[in-house]
């Protein structure tokens, strides 16, 4: 066996023990898992441990109003939906109709169909019309669609953002490619010229975290808008 093989089955197998640990059998979300498979959907939504750091993000948030870009079937929905108070709402981009149905299903099944909303089509477009309906602002926006786009993507959350909202971005290591200067892979480079949004905007302080675990090794920014550098005391 490869030292990478090793590793990920040991990573596989710590994050199969914090899941039993700390979440156990959850009913709409294994629901939700199996729905999704079942309709061949790919396997890539966020790992339980990870789902749940969404929700916790959430609570310390207080978030009310939550944006997220990228549906898939629902699973990250559902963690951060749950951590809503009453009256709460988010808002889930899709672009591909299959996802958003089974989605939508998973949603309902979770009892949260009243507190979420699934927008279908490429986000591209359907943040432009978010604005313009004066949706959010909101307080926390998971950024998890398509790889090339983050950096529009950013750009779009800051607009919509409120002050103090964190704005969450998923898949930013890319098994370490991030860090290789001449990389040519437009989701390498969509994450790259992130961080440098990042480092030259004044209204957000932010880090990026690497993981690993089941879906390997990636990791999560995580953004804090401020809108007021001032109180960064000087660093960022
Ligand atoms: N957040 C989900 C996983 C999302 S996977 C979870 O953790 O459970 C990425 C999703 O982004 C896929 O469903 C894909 O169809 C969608 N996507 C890709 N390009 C998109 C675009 N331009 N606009 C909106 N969604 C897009
Ligand atoms: C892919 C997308 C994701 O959001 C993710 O977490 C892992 C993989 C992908 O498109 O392959
Ligand atoms: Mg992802």
């Amino acid at each position: 066996m490869t030292d990478d093989e090793t590793n990920t089955e040991r990573w596989q197998a710590v994050d199969r023990y914090i899941a039993d640990t700390l979440i156990g059998r959850d009913a709409a979300l294994d629901a939700a898992v199996a729905a999704s498979d079942a309709a061949g959907l790919p396997q890539i939504a966020v790992a339980p441990n990870q789902g749940k750091l969404l929700h916790l993000l959430a609570l310390v948030r207080g978030a009310k109003r939550i944006l997220e870009i990228g549906t898939l079937g629902g699973y990250s929905t559902i963690w951060l939906a749950r951590a809503l108070p009453a009256g709460g709402r988010l808002i889930t981009l899709e672009a591909d109709e299959t996802h958003a149905r089974v989605a939508r299903s998973n949603i309902e099944r979770a009892g949260l169909g009243v507190d979420v909303e699934v927008r279908l089509g490429p986000a591209l477009e359907t943040l432009p019309r978010l604005a313009a309906e004066g949706a959010g602002p909101f307080d926390l926006t998971f950024i998890d669609a398509d790889k090339p786009n983050i950096p529009a993507y950013f750009e779009w959350s800051l607009k919509l953002a409120a002050p103090g909202g964190l704005i969450v971005v998923d898949n930013v290591i890319r098994d370490g490619a991030v860090a290789d200067a001449s990389s040519t892979d437009a989701s390498v480079l969509g994450v790259r010229r992130l961080n440098e949004m990042l480092r030259d905007e004044p209204r957000v302080t932010a880090t990026t975290i690497q993981t690993v675990g089941s879906k390997g090794y990636d990791g999560f920014t995580i953004a804090l808008v401020t809108g007021d550098s001032s109180r960064l005391g000087g660093t960022r």
